[in-house]
């Protein structure tokens, strides 16, 4: 056997990859109560791989599914540590008749495996187990202090990991957290994040009469919950294309030239990136391109429609409730909590008379801006260049991680994220899918990182 970690990464590959396909065959969908076995058997599932590369592990239980934490302290007190973070839960696979193959059977097909997972975040979670059992079993020891959190609840809000990550702020102090669970800006390219945008998800409830009633009969006399529902959403946008509600604005901060400057020289292909969605044209934020909306602008978005009648054919009736799931993107310093009292406000001033509303909120999270100074945006570049022969670019991200604030302010370290995926791995989406060649490149990327920062 090698006793270089990426020479002993390199041979294990094959071997790492059918792992990996092990773990993506439990379907581990934290959003459903159905399939909490399936999330206790994942975690005991990724405990045994932690223990079997040489981490000390254990399973630490919540009120929602159970976190697991890898450790390894040999490195000593001179060598700082660093907290990995992934979650090892899933979005449901809906609608499965819209799979190529079962989405817990994971296929390879063209340079890719697809299954549910793959990319978002068991394929980059387990990419650094791997990274972590080749330095350890290739050198008998890692570079760095190393603590592995995996939580169960990432795709339903993270919101027992906050409590978690406080009340064991001590345990789990270190240096660096790194995250691989975002994308590289295209194939082969690999990059670094310098924000990713918060979240506040609320769902907008608006009931009328006592029940359903006929359309023709009463229609004209009473407010339409589905028609006052359709007014309110309309009224969260103006013509600009900019959100309306009172004050959403106040707590946005400028972004600094430099970072607009970088955005503008990525070489982002806008009509590729059109096609590549199917539209016929893009649209947004008056004033802002396509990647500043997409990263440092902050928006508003209906998820979900629910009310009256949407079956076959033809049906008179005026609904008696309608219901919608709004999210806000978010940037900094907007905060969830504050855009949920002013999304509040608004929607209870534009309701029309007859109407009752309310606005519940489900979850949040707040934005993250990088520290793109010191040693850790430093190793990771030189780990990718010279793992992927090309250097990393900074980008921004439109998704949210809402943990990665918490980990900052309770911990006191910087965190690093460095995804692996693409834009297009249809993440949450029907063939969910991973590029292989990222996965082998990205382990070796990873054990120069941990080698890196052990030196640093
Ligand atoms: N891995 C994603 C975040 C992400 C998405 C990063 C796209 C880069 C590109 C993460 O699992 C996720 O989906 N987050 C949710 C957060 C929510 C459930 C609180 C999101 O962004 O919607
Ligand atoms: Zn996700």
């Amino acid at each position: 056997m090698s006793t270089d970690p990426r020479a002993y990464a390199r041979q294990n590959l094959d071997r790492f990859r059918r792992e990996l396909y092990d773990f993506l065959r439990i379907p581990s969908v934290s959003a459903k109560t159905e399939h909490a076995g399936d999330m206790a058997a994942a975690a005991e599932w990724l405990r045994a791989r932690l223990q079997e590369a040489g981490l000390a592990a254990e399973i630490r239980e919540t009120p929602g599914h159970p976190i697991v934490l890898g450790k390894w302290t040999g490195a000593g007190s001179d060598a700082p540590t660093v907290l990995i973070y992934g979650h090892y839960d899933v979005q449901p696979p809906e609608p499965l008749e819209e799979w190529h193959a079962p989405p817990f059977e994971p296929t390879e097909r063209d340079g890719r495996v697809y299954a549910r997972g793959a990319a978002d975040d068991k394929g980059q979670l387990y990419m650094h187990v791997k990274a972590l059992e080749a330095h350890l079993s290739a050198t008998g020891r890692l570079p760095v202090n190393v603590i592995v959190l995996a939580e169960g609840e990432e795709e339903v809000g993270s919101v027992n990991l906050v409590p978690f990550v406080e009340r064991h702020a001590a345990e789990l102090a270190c240096d660096y957290v790194v995250i691989s669970d975002s994308n590289m800006f295209d194939e082969g390219m690999p990059s670094i994040l310098f924000s990713l945008r918060g979240l506040a998800y609320l769902e907008v409830h608006v009931t009328g009469p006592r029940g359903d009633l006929h359309s023709g009969q009463f229609g004209g006399t009473v407010a339409n919950p589905a028609n006052a529902l359709a007014k309110i959403l309309a009224s969260l946008h103006d013509a600009q294309g900019r959100v309306a509600v009172e004050g959403f604005y106040d707590d946005v901060v400028e972004w600094d030239a430099e970072t607009r400057e970088r955005i503008r020289k990525l070489p982002f292909d806008e009509e590729r990136y059109r096609r590549e969605l199917g539209v016929d044209a893009l649209a947004g934020e008056e004033g802002w391109n396509t990647l500043e909306r997409l990263w440092i602008r902050p928006t508003c978005d209906v998820n979900g429609l629910l009310s009256g009648y949407t079956g076959e054919g033809a049906k008179t009736v005026l609904p008696a409730r309608a219901m919608a799931k709004v999210s806000f993107r978010l940037v900094p310093d907007q905060t969830p909590e504050r855009i949920a009292e002013l999304v509040r406000a608004h929607v209870e001033r534009v309701a029309p008379e007859g109407v009752r509303v309310e606005v519940r909120e489900l979850h949040g999270g707040r934005p993250w801006r990088a520290n793109l100074e010191g040693a850790l945006v430093h190793a990771a570049s030189e780990a990718l260049q010279e793992a992927f022969g090309v250097p990393a670019v900074l980008q921004g991200e439109g998704g949210s991680i809402p943990i990665v604030v918490d980990f900052e302010e309770k911990l006191g370290a910087s965190a690093l994220l460095v995804g692996f995926a693409l834009p297009g791995c249809n993440l949450h989406a029907p063939n969910e899918w991973f590029p292989l060649e990222h996965f082998d490149r990205g382990i070796e990327a990873l054990v120069a990182l941990y080698k890196k920062l052990g030196t640093a």
